[in-house]
């Protein structure tokens, strides 16, 4: 399998025993954000523009395919939509290499066509979220070619440069520091005789966030955007902002056997402990977060990109006194990668206990990552992507841990349709360019970055026919696609839209707290909701491809009702009469109201 941005530690991360209530005292559970906002409990749509709806025929997404669809979303029931880069960009990473800040890529349109769709987005009350890449620039950005142009440039110390060290005679990068996309950290400019440091691609230089000046000329960019009307930004590789000033290496990780792992590109893996998570990392957040608030009347939302692998880290990212982000991304639920109903009840009982009654950001899939069915080559140990058996139930218990969550659930273009993630077969189709670096260990992100499956005509109704489109619409577009799934009574689309009205209108599924039931149960995850007006819903799903009975006594609860009304369940599932015996399929789901 593929998981591309996903750090190793996170995947193998233990945790502490689960509590399944909150303390006495310290974490709360159910309570409203403190400082809450139109995002809280909201459902967050991510596009990845290239690939949504091309309305010019170029065989690339553009902003008025997306504002053509913003009917479509508006009846799911997304409230905003996290737009990936747009800006003008060489397009080396796909945008994340940015290379005018102010701009829109004319690929994707023109600053016009984004104040259409903002406006058109508005009307039917979707925000827009833009992409906002602090950490680094483009090598083309003309703030990197004033950089690089000398040692005495007044743009020079906007990067992060060192000089080589000599080993042997030899001149050598200042240490053994990696991109994450393989190699090393450092590149060699040989007109001024220094390496610059790129935690990403060779063409995506590391500012320098020690500099006063980037740091206020990034505020503009987002002062800027707020004034064209954006509902808030979605904050790249946040946590690599700062570098350790000692410069000195990094440790290796070493595997079971003791030895050094070596990662898919064969480089001989390091830590992050002085490239990742620095300190100095909250003191921008505050920054960004007073610039924003205070940039225009409407509340703006900062999400973050936050692979942490601990709650503690997680916490620290809302701000001490709530004033970073509010929306850190919560990895720790979505990429559990495998289907454990006790990793599954721990980690989602620390988000609800462990962050101070702040809200979690639970997601599932994004343009970096697999979509959500690598739950099912998991679960069944051997099936491809996608073509295995219960692709549908599978995704009906992920949207439920989603949606059904106390939560702001963000999710990936295509997966209310179960898109499937298609990578490349051959290295000479590859697109993203870590897949070729990394072939064929690291297949790249094509896979998940497929055209959006409209209808099952030409091009899927992405784009016009005949074109040449910039990634192959995969062969499953047939069977998933929209206009076949508003067809189907039991499609996954229809259960996307179903779970994510009950989200926004249920007052227990909407705010109330979330209770971990059954807690020693191996293979049912199955929780309560309850709102303070003591509405109350229970909630099971089955983990596991054999049928379970489930039964609930939620005295302790201080629930004395046994009754049932079911608000959602598995197709054909049996209607159950108590909370006594409810039954599930494989894979089943369950969503019933207690009367
Ligand atoms: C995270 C983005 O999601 C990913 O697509 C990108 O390649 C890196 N950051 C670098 O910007
Ligand atoms: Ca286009």
């Amino acid at each position: 399998m593929i998981t591309v941005l996903m750090p190793a530690l996170l995947l193998g991360a233990s945790f502490p025993a689960a509590t399944q209530r909150a303390p006495a005292t310290g974490g709360q559970t159910g309570q409203a954000a403190s400082n809450p906002g139109w995002w809280n409990n909201a459902v967050i749509y991510e596009i990845y523009p290239r690939s949504f709806q091309d309305s010019n025929g170029d065989g690339i997404g553009d902003l008025n395919g997306i504002t053509s669809r913003l009917d479509y979303l508006q009846k799911l029931g997304v409230d905003a939509i996290w737009l990936t880069p747009i800006y003008p960009s060489p397009q080396v990473d796909f945008g994340y290499d940015i290379s005018d800040y102010d701009s829109i890529d004319p690929r994707y349109g023109t600053l016009d066509d984004f104040s259409r769709l903002v406006a058109e987005a508005k009307k039917r009350n979707i925000g827009i979220i833009m992409d906002l890449v602090l950490n680094h620039t483009s090598d083309q950005h003309p703030w990197f070619l004033e950089s690089r142009s000398s040692r005495t440039n007044p743009k020079r110390d906007w990067y992060v440069w060192r000089d080589g060290k000599r080993v042997n005679g030899k001149l050598e990068p200042p240490n053994n520091w990696e991109s994450v996309f393989g190699h090393s950290a450092w590149q060699w400019d040989a007109k001024t005789g220094q390496y610059y440091y790129h935690r990403f691609y060779i063409q995506q230089p590391d500012l320098n966030w020690n500099n006063p000046q980037v740091r206020n000329a990034m505020y503009d960019v987002a002062r800027l955007w707020i004034r064209r009307g954006v509902a808030g930004f979605r904050l790249d590789a946040i946590t690599s902002l700062f570098e350790d000033p000692s410069d000195t290496d990094e440790a290796y990780v070493l595997g079971p056997d003791g030895k050094p792992v070596i990662n898919a590109y064969g480089d001989k893996e390091v830590m992050t402990n002085k490239t990742d998570n620095l300190p100095e990392v909250h003191d921008v957040l505050r920054e960004l977060r007073r610039a924003t608030d205070t940039a225009s009347g409407r509340r703006v939302v900062l999400i973050g990109e936050t692979y942490l692998d601990s709650i503690g880290d997680l916490r620290k990212m809302y701000g001490v006194n709530n004033d970073e982000l509010q929306l850190p991304m919560d990895m720790q639920v979505g990429f559990i990668n495998k289907f454990d109903v006790g990793l599954f009840r721990r980690r989602i009982n620390q988000a609800e206990t462990g962050l101070n009654g702040d809200e979690p950001l639970f997601v599932f899939d994004n343009h970096d990552n697999p979509r959500w069915d690598r739950y099912q080559t998991d679960a069944q140990g051997t099936a491809d992507f996608g073509d295995g058996p219960h692709h549908d139930e599978i995704g009906r218990v992920i949207a439920t841990v989603l949606f059904a969550s106390r939560d702001t659930a963000m999710m990936y273009y295509g997966d209310e349709i179960g898109m499937v993630t298609t990578p490349p077969t051959r290295k000479e189709d590859v697109r993203d360019p870590i897949g070729i670096t990394g072939w064929p260990k690291e297949k790249g992100r094509d896979g998940e970055r497929t055209p959006m499956q409209w209808n099952a005509g030409p091009d899927a109704g992405f784009s016009s026919a005949g074109v040449k489109i910039w990634l192959p619409i995969p062969a499953s577009y047939k069977r998933i696609n929209v206009a076949a799934e508003e067809r189907e009574p039991d499609s996954m689309l229809h259960w996307y839209e179903q779970i994510i009205a009950l989200k926004k209108h249920d007052p227990a599924l909407h705010d109330g707290e979330e209770i971990m039931l059954n807690t020693s149960d191996d293979h049912v995850l199955s929780w309560l909701r309850k709102s303070s007006h003591g509405e109350a819903v229970v909630v099971a799903c089955n983990f596991t491809a054999e049928p379970r009975t489930m039964s609930f006594n939620l005295r302790a609860e201080g629930i004395q009702e046994e009754r049932v009304k079911t608000l959602l369940k598995s197709p054909g599932a049996p209607e159950p009469r108590s909370l006594d015996r409810i039954e599930l399929e494989p894979y089943g789901v369950y969503i019933g109201q207690i009367r």
